[in-house]
């Protein structure tokens, strides 16, 4: 469980986050918002990129935010980037291997580790084949195994079906469904495509201007009038 108290972030005179109060209690939960609503800043928080001006972030009873930002890996937590971050020099395996190394394992088990996240998300090309040889579609896929591989407890995906087709979209959001069964990890899931958010997130929070603007189950908070108002735009959406 993850909550969330007052966390404020600032950049100069923008506040991207303001006051936000929420807990992420279990599973693959949303947190949708229109365009720089703080989303993405607030996964930044959790990861340790960006340190906010004030609030708590406790993550299954620790601190998170006294935990130094490089040893959140270790920690647990993984995430998947707005922009494409697998290396398209490396493979496969090595793509994933290397997240691995972080996450303070045995080494003994991290071959195996590195072969399951590989297959667990789907992927069917050769672990040795360049990352760069791959489809859109398929290096989404190497970066949640990026963010599967080990024993993550935290795992954050931030729009990982962004421009993906619509039958790719389902594969993803298959793969995002089982996450936390497979990985014990609860994972948070930003999209902007309310369908895959629906599909996959039983609850789901929702920033508008950096604020909490709507938190619980999923179905709920899309009715939501202010939700609707503030991200959807239109209510037929
Ligand atoms: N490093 C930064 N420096 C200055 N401003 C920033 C920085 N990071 C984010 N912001 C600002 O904070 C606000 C929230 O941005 P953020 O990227 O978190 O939004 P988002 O909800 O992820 O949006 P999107 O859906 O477009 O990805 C925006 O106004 C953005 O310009
Ligand atoms: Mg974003």
């Amino acid at each position: 469980m993850i909550e969330v108290n007052d966390l404020t972030v600032r950049f100069g005179g923008v506040t991207s986050l303001d006051g936000m109060t929420v807990s992420f209690d279990a599973g693959t939960c949303g947190l949708i918002g229109p365009n720089g609503a703080g989303k993405t800043t607030f996964f930044n928080v959790l990861s340790g990129f960006v340190r906010p001006a004030s609030g708590t972030v406790r993550a299954f009873g620790d601190n998170l935010l006294s935990i130094v930002h490089f040893r959140r890996a270790r920690w647990g937590v993984r995430r998947t980037f707005q922009t494409e971050q697998a290396i398209e020099q490396l493979s496969v395996f090595q793509n994933v291997a290397l997240i691995h190394e972080h996450s303070g394992l045995s080494r003994a088990s991290r071959r195996a580790d590195v072969l399951d996240a590989i297959s667990f998300v789907g992927l069917r090309c050769d672990p040795q084949a360049s990352v760069a040889t791959l489809s859109a579609g398929d290096r989404r896929l190497v970066e949640v195994a990026r963010a599967v591989v080990g024993k993550p407890k935290l795992v954050l995906l931030d729009e990982p079906a962004a421009g993906l087709p619509d039958s790719e979209t389902e594969h993803m959001g298959e793969v995002i469904r089982q996450i936390p069964e497979q990985t014990g990890a609860l994972t948070i899931l930003v999209d902007h495509d309310m369908s895959l958010v629906s599909a996959c997130c039983s609850t789901t929070a929702v920033l508008d201007f950096g604020k909490l603007i709507a938190s619980g189950p999923t179905a709920q908070v899309l009715r939501d009038e202010h939700v609707i108002r503030a991200y959807l735009g239109t209510a037929e959406v």
